[in-house]
């Protein structure tokens, strides 16, 4: 039997045989189109090179390629486990052919690999073409041998194929495997076609026009070929069965669900089982691609695909994670041609960890109040759009979930009512947000947009640089003249001044004309490339169209740029150190401090941030030169710069690299970069990491100062452990030793404090339960092991609350018996408290005791005596009181 990772090895090799350049699979993020929620078919990393867009060194190509289809124009979510070929997550084959090949070989080479090399029996076969394509037919015939009966021309949509709204699209035709009669369903086009009998097993789109707007077709510099087989169903032929979840791969992904359920495989779960295999591979090729959990957009299909894995796993009884324990078998079974699992093992094990454990609390809770509701319902009634709503924005349940947890009851949601409540919420945000903006002050940045040239930026080079102003905003609207006193928001038509972006913090400086000053406090970008400077006018009148000289203020960029140096060397570091799923999520370069946000599943250990620190600093102190250059995204690639998850380049990007050249990049760091940095990695002169700590699942941050704040930083804590050593009395390299000793002895008290807590607390009960004794309140109490010397301070207390009574107290603490009598003074002549604690003492094996007639103390060594001790000390109250 070939296994499928065969068959998509032997898939690629046959279209290398046939000189197609074997492309990697691009990433489930398309970088190319922000249309497009995921890669949803092969075509998609080469949308640009059938419009001609783009050019590649080959003109055929074939790839394996991974396809996300939920969410978006095609969404298969909602069918998954319980059909026998939906997918959310699959593999597509597929060959493509740039204005080289077009129908005639695209058909001649489906035809030879599936009949020759895969071997399938021609009379198990028959493809649909669109109606409107005799061309298509015809080759068919003439190529295939197939007869008219077999060629099944379908008017619809259905042979029309496009990836979305717009882009390249095409008439194509598909080719059917027919799983024979004793499966149920039609052939396509027929009434019954959705049975599982007859299988679309590979797709050929003649790709020919472009659309765009949608419904506008123009066609394509050059009829092109894409093709797409789906891995899976194709596997499933080949292994001879009629269900992709029966093949290889599905059926070990099963097993290891049912390994961790304790659940048959083909049991009463065999639809979860199946949703969660499925939804396994989703979820680990989406975050290994640098999908984060969100609240929207990508990271909360994620989180709905995971969710949903999860209800199913609930349903199966576990009672802890474990979705992420299935993670090895995956690995094992798609690894070897998807490295990137191996690499992402961590992140996507702790994001699988983390979200189960978030969500199994809430899970459960939102299961009670489901059937709760579901009980009211008649049956096949909808439950309550408001109902599913408190399950979604209390209990976490998306909106499928819930579908799919009333699936098997046969209930549906009233989805509408769903999205009024959710719309409501939408509005209360919105109204809330509404009176915070500063609305006017934005759109006027649209008019001067469309009179002015972009801002050229000479920040890179220069701090100073002369420059006209061309528009100057006070009070949100444009003005002809700004007076002293004025806030302004100027922009120039060139500029030092770095806007913020990036995370690095905008600039300050001076802008000055003959007479006129304007202190500059912010420059901010907008609209993409006009930088704004905002200040105040504090001498003169600033006029549109003036020559001013613009000048930085030079210590406050310094200070920035020695963070911003810093942070790449941090980031590299980190890599380094952690591993290369450490990718950046954030940054923030002030003059004071540095702020850096990475994907990371777990805390940083200190051990490892001071590896990183002295890595970083190391890097500082080599000095070496720090080059920034303009390249094409390509070379930068080549030059090792890191390359961020799903970031769009233009033609040309910018490299800043520092630190010595590293085997396989031409310096330690490579990154690419919009920023203003150091000149050579010294001028940033200390680095030091201030703290670490967690922003959201799968995200850490640091804080950490370099050059001058680092000094101060570090002046700072020495000031401050001077300061505690003064306090401790000793000279600062002792400071941890005292301390260490002083912790100790307050752990100490604080035992002792709550031993004597719970000692009066037994006091109180003990007044409570005194008993009466020939008409006096007495308490006779066996204290365990309360140490000796307390038992005094407690008859005291516990005098106190009795009255006028006696008091008697026995410990036994280190197996001798210590007593205690206490006797109120108000009692007759007759009480005393030394008879008493003799007679108790004696029956302690003991002789004596003394003290006061109102206090007095005694001990024996028969700690066991106690209960003895204390009849007696009642024997000799009652005699007392009696004689
Ligand atoms: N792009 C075509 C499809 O996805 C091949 O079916």
């Amino acid at each position: 039997m070939m296994t499928t990772n065969d068959i998509r090895a032997a898939f690629l090799d046959y279209f290398a045989e046939n000189t197609h350049q074997i492309v990697p699979s691009s990433l489930l993020v398309p970088d190319n189109d922000p249309t497009l929620l995921f890669t949803n078919a092969g075509m998609v990393q080469f949308k640009n090179v059938f419009t001609g867009q783009e050019t590649r060194p080959y003109s055929r190509a074939t790839t394996a390629q991974k396809v996300v289809r939920a969410g978006g124009k095609h969404n298969d979510l909602d069918n998954v486990g319980y059909t026998a070929r939906h997918h959310t997550f699959f593999e597509m084959m597929g060959n493509f052919s740039f204005g080289d090949y077009f129908k005639d070989q695209a058909i001649t080479f489906a035809w030879d690999l599936i009949t020759r090399r895969f071997g399938i029996p021609k009379d198990k076969l028959l493809v649909t073409v669109f109606s409107e394509d005799e061309d298509a037919a015809a080759l068919w015939r003439k190529i295939a041998g197939l007869s008219d009966d077999r060629i099944i021309r379908i008017p619809t949509s259905d042979n029309f194929w496009r990836m979305g709204d717009t882009g390249p699209c095409g008439p194509c035709s598909e080719i059917f495997y027919d799983h024979g009669p004793s499966i149920p369903g039609g052939p396509p086009g027929s009434p019954d076609e959705d049975g599982d009998r007859f299988v679309e097993i590979w797709n050929l789109v003649f790709m020919q026009f472009f659309e765009d707007p949608p419904g506008v077709r123009t066609p394509l510099p050059r009829p092109s070929i894409d093709t797409g087989m789906g891995l899976e169903r194709f596997a499933a032929v080949m292994q001879g069965k009629s269900d992709n979840y029966d093949t290889d791969t599905f059926q070990a992904l099963i097993h290891a669900s049912a390994e961790v359920t304790g659940q048959s495989p083909d049991g009463a779960f065999r639809a979860s089982h199946r949703v969660v295999a499925d939804h396994l591979r989703s979820t680990a090729f989406l975050i290994a691609d640098g999908v984060q959990l969100s609240s929207d957009g990508r990271g909360y299909v994620l989180r709905r695909i995971m969710r949903r894995a999860m209800r199913h796993l609930h349903m199966m009884g576990t009672k802890t994670p474990v979705f992420w324990k299935l993670l090895p078998a995956l690995i094992s079974e798609m690894g070897a041609a998807y490295p990137e699992l191996s690499r992402a093992e961590p992140l996507i094990r702790e994001t699988m960890r983390d979200e189960e454990e978030r969500f199994k609390a809430m899970l459960e809770r939102g299961l009670g109040l489901l059937s709760e509701e579901t009980g009211k319902l008649s049956p096949g009634g909808a439950l309550p759009g408001n109902v599913a709503f408190k399950l979604y924005d209390t209990f976490g349940f998306p909106l499928d979930l819930t579908q799919d947890a009333l699936r098997s009851s046969g209930h549906t949601v009233d989805v509408p009512g769903f999205d009024a409540a959710m719309n409501e919420q939408r509005q209360r945000a919105r109204a809330a947000w509404a009176g915070s903006g500063d609305t006017a002050t934005e759109t006027v940045w649209f008019g001067i947009r469309d009179s002015v040239e972009p801002t050229e930026f000479r920040g890179y080079t220069t701090e100073n640089a002369e420059a006209e102003v061309q528009a100057i905003v006070a009070g949100g609207s444009l003005v002809q003249e700004a007076p002293v006193g004025t806030e302004v928001s100027l922009v120039l038509n060139q500029t030092p001044f770095y806007g913020e972006s990036g995370g690095q913090a905008g600039d300050q400086g001076l802008i000055t004309a003959p007479g006129v000053r304007v202190a500059i406090s912010d420059t901010q970008k907008k609209l993409g490339d006009l930088i704004i400077h905002t200040g105040t006018v504090t001498e003169g009148t600033l006029k549109p169209g003036m020559a001013v000289r613009a000048t930085v203020d030079h210590t406050r960029r310094s200070a920035i740029r020695a963070h911003h140096s810093a942070t790449h060397l941090l980031h590299e570091s980190l890599r380094r150190h952690l591993g290369e799923h450490v990718t950046q999520k954030g940054s923030l370069n002030t003059p004071d401090r540095l702020r850096f946000d990475v994907s990371q599943p777990r805390p940083i250990t200190a051990e490892e941030l001071a590896q990183v620190e002295a890595d970083v600093n190391a890097r500082i102190r080599e000095n070496t030169g720090v080059t920034t250059r303009i390249m094409a995204p390509d070379e930068a690639r080549a030059e090792g710069a890191m390359a961020l998850f799903g970031e769009k380049y233009g033609d040309e990007v910018r490299v800043v690299s520092m630190g010595p050249a590293d085997p396989g990049k031409a310096a330690w760091s490579v990154e690419l970069c919009g920023g203003t940095h150091v000149s050579r990695t010294g001028d940033i002169g200390l680095f030091r990491i201030t703290s670490e700590s967690g922003v959201s699942a799968g995200v850490r941050r640091i804080e950490a100062v370099a050059g001058h704040a680092a000094e101060a930083a570090s002046v700072l804590t020495e000031q401050r452990l001077a300061q505690m050593a003064a306090m401790l009395k000793v000279n600062a390299p002792e400071a941890p030793e005292r301390l260490a000793v002083i912790l100790e002895e307050r752990r100490v008290m604080e035992k002792q404090i709550s031993d004597l807590q719970r000692k009066l607390a037994a006091g109180d009960s003990a007044a409570t339960r005194a008993e009466t004794l020939a008409g006096i309140p007495v308490a006779l109490r066996n204290v365990g092991d309360t140490p000796a010397r307390e038992l005094k301070g407690l008859a005291e207390t516990i005098g106190k609350q009795i009255g006028t009574g006696v008091t008697a107290l026995i410990s036994t603490s280190d197996g001798k018996g210590s007593v205690v009598v206490h006797v109120n003074p108000e009692l007759p002549e007759a009480l005393d408290a030394v008879t008493l604690v003799r007679l108790a003492s004696e029956a302690l094996g003991g002789k004596g005791g003394g003290g006061r007639r109102d206090m007095a103390q005694a001990g024996g060594p028969d700690a066991a005596k106690a209960d003895a001790a204390l009849g007696a000390i009642r024997a000799g109250i009652l005699k007392a009181l009696k004689g």
